[in-house]
């Protein structure tokens, strides 16, 4: 039979051109059937459904037939007609049929039923392989296209900050370490400490836990940019919402103050929630029906809503007032646990939230510092399920004022001196904000843990595959 080429099961759903002979490659689901007829589910994980394939046992080698087992890989060329059955548009009359490879059904541990998301992260190289993985993997990409789109149609362009750097963005310290020291015997200084101008850079460096120091140098150069890479905390944050590794999308304007900033977010969130609405409804109903049957009307409500915006210091008011017994205490001045976040998006406000003007003491070295000398320009997107989805800001664009917040908060001045003096030449009011991808996928695909949105997780005694 001459060679025909390739067509993906997406493709070939929707193909209403019958009767002609296609080849297709992909995963066996399921088989079943008896001595005269079977039915072979199978996926190429390029949409969610199988196509099915229908074999005249009799025709075929039973050598090759007892082969296709769940988790097998097959190439099957046949004849494209309409389905006579339920729940598939077409199927496969298979005239020929090679394996590729064999899933033994006796150790092969993605057989045809349910298995928990803790067991799915043990076999994190071949979860991809479900449902599930696939459905979540499809609108995670989904959303990385559409966040290049959105600010390509918007006029931003896209930084590529540096992965390995000097400096501490967010003066947290929670830092991976970078370098090519022998850690049993790392050249000392006389007073016992490690020389680090005998490393690999001359000084210490780590993986970055942010990109925006380095698009703030770029908005002022270009005007709007954007970063989306990947960023690096070395919290020790066991939660269903932190990872060591994750990707954030950092947009940087300038000329933009914190309302601009605000309305920036409210409309790139509702863009990208919109976009995988549009472009991925079959995933999201999958997610929908198996995982979270609210799932596609919270995404449909935070597209209509108009979040609430409102500043710290009236937020803690709420909470003070609300009658709650929080584990964590609340005051004025502290940082928001992700009790209190969710009590103000899920039960007062019942929508997203912003927060803005929070207390300078639990906020970063560049924010805005405002007139009242306690505050600055903080703002953080708070959404349903997850809590902080985005932390931003109006940037500190006085010289002086930086400079004495740098040294309040023991920032090395003489390590920032490229930061710091953008604020010298040319300077002007300017904001961003970061959004976590993670996060984000999380809302979007109903998921509950964040494990489970990233193909390979990395948390606190976890770097398997
Ligand atoms: O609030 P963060 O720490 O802000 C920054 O890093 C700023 N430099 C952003 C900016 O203004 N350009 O982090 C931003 C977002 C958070 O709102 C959260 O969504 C996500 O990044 N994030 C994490 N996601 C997963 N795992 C973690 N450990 C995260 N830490 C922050
Ligand atoms: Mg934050």
């Amino acid at each position: 039979m001459e060679k025909i080429k390739r067509t993906k099961v997406v493709d070939l759903l929707k193909s209403t051109e019958y009767d002609r002979t296609v080849n297709v490659k992909g995963w066996v689901r399921t088989k079943r059937g008896n001595n005269k007829i079977a039915f072979i589910a199978l996926n190429d994980g390029s949409v969610i459904h199988n196509i099915q394939i229908v074999v005249d046992v009799p025709g075929f080698d039973e050598e090759i037939l007892k082969k296709i087992t769940t988790g097998a890989s097959v190439s099957v060329t046949g004849k494209l007609v309409k389905s006579l059955g339920k729940g598939q548009p077409v199927e496969i009359q298979a005239a020929e049929i090679e394996v590729y490879g064999t899933a033994d059904p006796a150790t092969y541990p993605l057989q045809k039923k349910g298995h928990s998301m803790e067991f799915l992260r043990e076999i994190a190289h071949l979860r991809p392989r479900t449902n599930t993985f696939g459905a979540v993997l499809r609108i995670r990409h989904s959303l990385a296209f559409a966040i290049h789109k959105y600010f390509n149609d918007h006029g931003f362009f896209y930084l590529h900050t540096p992965i390995i750097t000097g400096s501490d963005a967010e003066g947290a310290g929670e830092m991976f370490r970078v370098t090519t020291l022998d850690a049993k015997n790392p050249p000392l200084l006389e007073n016992g400490e490690v020389n680090f101008k005998e490393d690999f850079f001359g000084k210490q460096t780590n993986l970055t836990v942010s990109g925006q120091l380095e698009a703030e140098l770029g908005a002022l150069a270009l005007s709007q940019v954007y970063t989306f890479g990947p960023t690096f905390r070395a919290e020790n944050s066991n939660t269903p919402r932190h990872l060591a590794e994750f990707w954030m999308i950092e947009p940087e304007m300038a000329f933009y103050d914190i309302h601009d900033d605000m309305d920036l977010a409210e409309d790139f969130l509702k863009y990208l929630v919109q976009y995988v609405l549009d472009h991925n409804s079959d995933d999201l109903e999958f997610l929908n029906k198996m995982f979270d049957k609210e799932l596609i009307r919270r995404l449909q409500s935070t597209m209509e809503t108009k979040y609430k915006r409102l500043d710290y210091t009236t937020a803690i008011g709420i909470l003070e007032k609300s009658g709650k017994k929080f584990e964590f205490p609340v005051s004025w001045g502290v940082d928001l646990q992700a009790e209190h976040e969710k009590y103000l998006v899920e039960q007062h406000f019942k929508k997203p939230v912003i927060l803005t003007d929070y207390p300078k003491d639990i906020k970063a070295f560049y924010m805005k510092q405002n007139d009242d000398n306690k505050t600055v320009r903080a703002m953080d997107v708070l959404f349903p399920r997850i809590g902080e989805i985005i932390g931003g800001s109006q940037r500190e664009e006085d010289y002086d004022k930086l400079v004495r917040r740098c040294n309040e908060m023991n920032i090395p001045e003489q390590e920032m001196w490229w930061y710091i003096e953008t604020r010298k030449y040319g300077t002007v009011p300017h904001s961003g904000f970061g959004l976590g991808f993670e996060r984000m996928v999380l809302f979007i695909t109903g998921m509950k843990n964040i494990r489970d949105v990233i193909p390979f997780p990395r948390t606190p005694q976890n770097a398997e595959f």
